[in-house]
């Protein structure tokens, strides 16, 4: 069955205190809204509608940046959770497979999870997902018989023995299309909260004659963010899941808590992390690298063999082959480092292509920005470039050539050319003796007038 994600983020997130909109906070450094997106992703959803309200217009953007062919419809006014999906209904006219809701400040639930009501639809008409809450406190309340799902009671119009009950409803719920919209244009908001409750759909089901059913689910998967201490549980949960994950993989973290992972982090197997390293979006390592203490990257791919650090700061658009060494105080952006390629001290490399086995000495500095434009550097294979070579881009070291040390090179090197710029050195026999003696004099007459 075709699906359809909605994904509800039109709430304001009053308890956030923010400008910004609580489904634009970021878990893992990607945006809460992200990781739901990228959860229900992993069932192929033929359209994924965002429900957006407060922020619209920052939310349609990081929906798309995500997921270029999302749809964005706006819920201007909050009147619940049933108005809210009945916004999604112009955009998805004609489709008729599973319809699955999603919260867009619910992180975590699984793929695997999404499955299973998926799986479960097959034989249902209404799919809920369920919880047992350790504190129900204020969800809502899932009144099973048996194993039929006869209606959801909100926690303000529950009664005393209703709220006894301990499987919560999570908020995501699978349904076909079709019916969804059907059953949502029977619900009302006469309720203690005067709103539309998604909720209400499933007494409306079952008056109908239809099948409901719970899916459940370790609650961890439906926690919610609604504060910054939220956000703060939700990001040290995710943490301790992926680390846990890596390890599982057969990567060794050193010390695993130390480890800051991003949502969507790849690390192959055999790979060892050291302490205190921090992945920021869109990094990739191989199999077999090492990444040592005190390392940052963000926006870069490692491969097989490599080993970076410690002290090593990755940025967009850099690409390590294999076997590359990048060591300490080195700052790599928008370059593509080439197998058995090092760069190993105090050097900045940007807009640059470092061919294979060249070694850039310590200190070395492409300069990349003339303070308007960038500009690129190309060194080509087995070149050794001396240490503190300033390159001044744009600029091409053909391959096999030298650069003497501490030169500012302008122009372009041929292949096997040695270049060096400059001062000759000059030496004086004996001035340094001179110079040391004037100089102390010059101090002990100071010292004599003060
Ligand atoms: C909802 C459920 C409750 C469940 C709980 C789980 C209903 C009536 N209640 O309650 O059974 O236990 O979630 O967390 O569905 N939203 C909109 N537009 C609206 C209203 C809400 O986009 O008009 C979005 C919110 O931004 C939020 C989500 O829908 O992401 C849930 O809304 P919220 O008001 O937090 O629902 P709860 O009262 O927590
Ligand atoms: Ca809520």
């Amino acid at each position: 069955m075709d699906t359809a994600l909605i994904i509800l983020a039109a709430g304001k997130g009053t308890r956030m205190n923010s400008d910004l909109p609580k489904v634009l906070h970021p878990v893992a450094q990607s945006p809460l809204l992200e990781h739901a997106m990228a959860s229900g992703a992993t069932l192929e959803p033929a359209h994924t509608v965002v429900v957006a309200g407060h922020g619209a217009d920052l939310v349609r953007a990081a929906a798309q940046s995500f997921d270029e062919t999302a749809t964005v419809v706006e819920q201007t006014e909050q009147l619940g959770t049933a108005h809210a999906v009945a916004q999604a209904r112009d955009a998805l006219t004609g489709f008729d497979g599973m319809a699955l809701v999603l919260y867009g400040d619910t992180p975590f639930v699984q793929p695997e999870t999404l499955e299973r009501m998926r799986d479960a639809l097959a034989q249902h008409d209404v799919v809920v997902l369920g919880f047992d809450a350790i504190d129900p406190a204020r969800y809502g309340r899932l009144v099973l018989k048996g194993d039929t799902l006869e209606r959801i009671v909100e926690f303000k119009d529950a009664t005393e023995a209703e709220r006894a009950i301990t499987l919560c409803n999570s908020g995501v719920v699978a349904c076909k299309s079709g019916l969804l919209f059907e059953l949502i244009d029977a619900v009302g908001n006469d309720n203690a909260s005067g709103e539309y409750y998604l909720t209400d759909i499933i007494g409306l089901a079952r008056d109908r004659g239809l099948s409901a059913t719970v899916v459940t689910c370790p609650e961890v998967e439906t926690m919610g963010v609604n504060s910054r201490a939220d956000l703060a549980v939700a990001d040290a949960a995710f943490q301790t899941r992926a680390r846990a994950g890596l390890l599982e993989d057969g990567i060794t973290l050193m010390a695993p808590e130390t480890v800051y992972l991003a949502r969507d982090t790849v690390i192959g197997r055999d790979s060892v992390i050291e302490p205190n390293v921090v992945f920021g979006p869109g990094v990739t390592v191989e199999s077999g690298a090492t990444i040592r203490a005190f390392s940052h990257l963000e926006g870069c791919h490692v491969s097989r063999g490599a080993i970076v650090g410690p002290y090593a700061r990755l940025r967009p658009g850099t690409e390590l082959a294999e076997d590359v060494r990048v060591g300490n105080f080195v700052e790599i952006k928008n370059a593509e480092i080439q197998a058995g390629a090092k760069v190993n001290h105090l050097s900045y490399i940007g807009d640059a292509c470092v061919g294979t086995r060249a070694n850039i000495g310590a200190g070395t500095i492409t300069c990349n920005y003339d303070g308007v434009m960038k500009h690129h550097t190309h060194i080509g294979a087995d070149a050794f470039i001396g240490s503190n070579t300033m390159l001044v881009a744009p600029v091409t070291i053909g391959s096999g050539a030298i650069t003497g040390s501490g030169s500012v090179i302008t122009s372009d090197v041929e292949p096997d050319a040695l270049a060096l710029s400059r001062a000759p050195q000059v030496e004086k026999p004996g001035r340094a003796r001179k110079l040391f003696e004037t100089l102390k004099k010059q101090k002990e007459q100071r010292q004599r007038k003060s």
